[in-house]
């Protein structure tokens, strides 16, 4: 089966049988195939798409390409969660303690974060000692002993995504829900779960920008999740505002300690219970949702968070104590000039601007600085005064507070000619380097944007008209 005969198939609209997409699979994971034609039919595959069936042969193939784990007698309680990425979205560390607490077996294998979202990964890594790299042995001992661990994906699981996904980003071809699905499916199902929880998120700050996208890519994944006998379930949830108040790294633990404690922000709070209820259903336990409430106010939940940072060779003090996180001490606050009911951060702008922070990385070898990231102030919908505090940012280096207010600036600064409903929302602002940003509810009137002497003003509806009338 020659390379250049599959690739003009695709490219001509066929559908791809069975033993041809093995054929692309295997010559990716063997690099006999190079990678110009391995690019060619990802974007043929982008173009032309893939159905229902040959997703999940795609997906099965990149499975098969590496190590498939096994619980042993843990495997039928074995369950596991997937969050598509966002800002501020922590839930992992939160939900698989306390599925855990609750009997699920939890062999959790997450991600960096990479662009403006973060990883669990970056997260677990704040605290000072723990181990992200345990080998499958050292996994597995602590599975059986605590009922959870949090590690990095292995190298030999699913190494054909490796090899894919690095082509994906570099030839403009990540964009496929066949080609997302699979990626994320196959590292999923070679977890040896028999139960999965996808998180699709939705929103200005994730992947999927529309609801009816994102319902496409669950209903995908979900297909191939059954196809290959394990019970999955997606829930879509918003990622237009950051999740919770606190986005980083450390700073995310500190929040997390706080929902372990029966605190915290209540949009974390009850999507951690949601998911970690479905989380101990798919481990085959009735009245799920007692059960995860009962663990997270008895602190069951909390003790084997501590538990589990212990065994992977963290700093247990942080639970008690979450100074000893690594968190930065200079601190800037962008206030409110106008009162108003706010309107809210876009999550995406937010994440950037934590990127530049340091918090972040643009490419997959940048080093990420735990210590520094941003607390969200205000809500949207909350009313504020005068002088109150929106954001904070948690910095090391003011040239880096200065390139993350850039990207604040340029991620929500009004252009010129929006139009803004100020009925709805109001109108009010603040100023970040002499230049007018945010618009907060107050007068309730239409108005446009336009530039004025210190960056961007709106015109109200009222006085645009009588000056184009006159
Ligand atoms: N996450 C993945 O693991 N793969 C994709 O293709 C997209 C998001």
């Amino acid at each position: 089966m020659r390379a250049v005969d599959l690739i003009r198939r695709k490219r001509d609209g066929h559908i791809l049988g069975a033993d041809e997409i093995t054929a692309f699979v295997q010559g990716a994971t063997s690099r006999s195939w190079p990678d110009y034609q391995l690019a060619a039919m990802l974007m043929a595959i982008l173009l032309r798409g893939m159905n229902a069936e040959e997703t999940a042969v795609l997906t099965r193939a990149m499975v098969f390409s590496g190590e498939t784990l096994d619980w042993g007698d843990l495997a039928p309680r074995a369950v596991g969660k997937h969050s598509t990425g966002g800002v501020g979205d922590k839930l992992s560390l939160i939900l698989t303690p306390l599925a855990a607490a609750c009997g699920a077996v939890v062999p959790k294998m997450s991600g960096r974060g990479l662009g403006h979202t973060g990883g669990t990964l970056d997260k677990l890594e704040s605290i000072p000692g723990f181990r992200i790299g345990l080998s499958v042995d050292e996994a597995r001992e602590v599975l059986k002993r605590i009922g959870c661990f949090m590690i990095g994906q292995t190298k030999t699981i699913a190494p054909a995504d490796k090899i894919l996904y690095a082509l994906r980003d570099v030839t403009a071809t990540v964009e496929s829900v066949p080609l997302i699905s699979a990626s994320i499916m196959s590292k999923k199902l070679a977890e040896g779960v028999g139960g999965l929880v996808l998180d699709v998120k939705v929103g200005d700050g994730a992947f999927m920008k529309t609801a009816d996208d994102a319902r496409t890519l669950a209903r995908m994944m979900i297909a191939i999740g059954k196809s290959q006998g394990v019970r999955t379930e997606a829930v879509l949830t918003a990622m237009e505002q950051p999740l919770g108040r606190a986005c980083g790294n450390a700073v995310e633990v500190a929040e997390c300690i706080e929902v372990l404690r029966g605190g915290g922000p209540s949009d974390v709070r009850e999507l951690s219970l949601d998911f970690a209820a479905r989380l101990v259903m798919l481990a085959g336990f009735d009245n799920a949702r007692q059960r995860v409430e009962a663990a997270l106010v008895g602190g069951q939940g909390l003790e084997t968070f501590r538990r589990m940072i212990e065994a992977q060779g963290g700093d247990p003090r942080v639970v008690d104590d979450p100074t000893r996180l690594p968190l930065a001490t200079s601190r800037h606050i962008i206030r409110a000039e106008r009162a108003g009911i706010f309107q809210g951060w876009k999550a995406e702008a937010v994440g950037r601007a934590i990127v530049r922070l340091g918090g972040g990385r643009d490419r997959a070898e940048d080093a990420v600085d735990h210590a520094v990231g941003a607390v969200v102030l205000a809500r949207p919908g909350e009313r504020v005064k005068t002088g109150d505090g929106l954001l904070e940012l948690l910095f090391r280096h003011e040239p880096r507070l200065g390139a993350a207010l850039e990207v604040l600036v340029k991620y929500l600064a009004p252009k010129s000619g929006d139009i803004v409903d100020t009925r709805k929302t109001g109108l009010a602002w603040t100023t970040i380097f002499n230049k007018r940003v945010f618009l907060l509810p107050h007068h309730g009137e239409m108005g446009i944007c336009r530039p004025g002497k210190r960056g961007m003003r709106i015109l109200l509806a009222r006085r645009w008209s009588n000056r184009r009338r006159r």
